[in-house]
C-alpha cells in the first residue's frame, strides 16, 4: 500500500522495508502491518494528543514517574515545551510497560523499537499466520473459555507483580493465538503501589474478563479473583506463582469493630466501678 506519512521517516531511515495494511483503527492509534528486517511486524501510530480521548485522565497519570525534574516542572505548565514533554510521557509509557512486562514474562508483543511516535512491535498472529483474532471477534467452548480465563488471570498476576495494571483490559484489547491470550493497547498503564485508583482499575479490568469469559463459561460470574489478588498484593504476599481460588471470604472488619467496642465499653465500665469504690473507700 502508499505509505502513510507518518510511517514515511521510518521507510526513508530503512527501519521499515514496506507498509503491507492496515489493521483496524482505534480510538488513540493506527495499526499497520510492515514488513522489517524481512520480518512481518506490526507498528502503531499515535494520534495526535488533540485527537485522543480519555486516557490522558488525570487518574492514570497518578504515581507516574519522571525522572527529570526540569521536565517534571514544564510538564505542570501549560507551555508548548510542558505539553510536548507530557505527549512524550504518555506514548513513552506504552512503550516502558511493554518492555517491562515482556522483561516480567507477560503474554504481550515483544516491543522491537520506538521511533518518531511509532511504536514497532511483534504481530501477533493465529496458527495459520494471520493476525490474530480479538476476543471480541471469538466464540468459544465452555474448555477453552475455562481455560482461557485461568491463563489471563495468570496474565494479570503476572503484571501486578511487575507493579502495573493494565487499566483498559477487555476484550477488545486482548488478542487470541495458539497458546492463548495476549495483552495489548498498554499506554494507560497505573503503577499499582503509586497510584490511589490501581485497586478500582484492576477489579475493572478482572471483572471485565469475567463477564467476557463469563459469557461461555457461566461458573465464572460468581467468582473474586480480583478482591483475592488485590488481598495477596497489599499483604506482600502475591507471586506469579500464587494459586488463586476465584473465592475471597471478605475480612469480617465490622464484626471485629462490634466487638472490640463491645471489649472497650466492658472496660470502661469496669474502670468507672473500680473509680467509685476509690471514691467510696476514700469517703469512709
Ligand atoms: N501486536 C499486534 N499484533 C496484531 N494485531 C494488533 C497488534 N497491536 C494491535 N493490533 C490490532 O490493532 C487494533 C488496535 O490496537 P490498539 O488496541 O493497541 O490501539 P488503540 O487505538 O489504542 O485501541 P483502542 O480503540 O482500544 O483505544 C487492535 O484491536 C488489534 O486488532
Ligand atoms: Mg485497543
Amino acid at each position: 500500500m502508499k505509505v502513510p506519512k507518518r510511517l514515511q521517516p521510518l521507510v526513508e531511515d530503512g527501519m521499515i522495508d514496506e507498509v503491507i495494511s492496515q489493521l483496524m483503527s482505534g480510538k488513540e492509534a493506527q495499526v499497520f502491518v510492515v514488513r522489517a528486517n524481512d520480518h512481518v511486524q506490526c507498528a502503531k501510530v499515535f494520534k495526535e494528543a488533540k485527537q485522543r480521548s480519555f486516557k490522558q485522565a488525570v487518574e492514570y497519570q497518578e504515581g507516574r514517574k519522571v525522572r527529570n525534574t526540569r521536565r517534571a516542572r514544564a510538564m505542570s505548565k501549560k507551555t508548548q515545551y510542558g505539553q510536548k514533554e507530557q505527549e512524550n510521557a504518555w506514548l513513552n509509557a506504552e512503550v516502558d510497560a511493554l518492555y517491562q512486562l515482556a522483561a516480567a514474562g507477560v503474554r504481550v508483543p515483544k516491543p522491537y523499537g520506538f521511533i518518531d511516535g511509532v511504536l514497532l512491535m511483534e504481530l501477533i498472529t493465529d496458527a495459520e499466520g494471520y493476525v490474530a483474532p480479538r476476543l471480541d471477534d471469538v466464540t468459544l467452548s465452555r474448555e477453552d473459555a475455562l481455560r482461557w480465563h485461568e491463563q489471563i488471570i495468570k496474565e494479570i498476576v503476572r503484571m501486578l507483580c511487575a507493579g502495573l495494571v493494565h487499566g483498559d483490559l477487555s476484550e477488545f484489547n486482548v488478542l487470541l493465538n495458539e497458546e492463548g491470550p495476549v495483552i495489548i493497547d498498554l499506554p494507560q498503564a497505573v503503577n499499582a503501589a503509586g497510584n490511589n485508583n490501581a485497586e478500582r482499575m484492576l477489579a475493572r479490568d478482572v471483572n471485565n474478563m469475567r463477564a467476557y469469559f463469563g459469557q461461555f463459561a457461566p461458573e465464572l460470574l460468581t467468582t473474586q479473583y480480583a478482591k483475592e489478588m488485590w488481598d495477596l498484593y497489599e499483604s506482600g504476599k502475591l507471586t506469579p506463582e500464587s494459586q488463586l481460588t476465584g473465592q475471597f471470604a471478605e475480612r469480617e472488619d465490622l464484626a471485629d469493630v462490634d466487638e472490640l467496642m463491645s471489649v472497650i465499653e466492658a472496660a470502661t465500665t469496669e474502670e468507672q466501678e473500680r473509680l467509685e469504690r476509690l471514691r467510696a473507700a476514700n469517703e469512709d
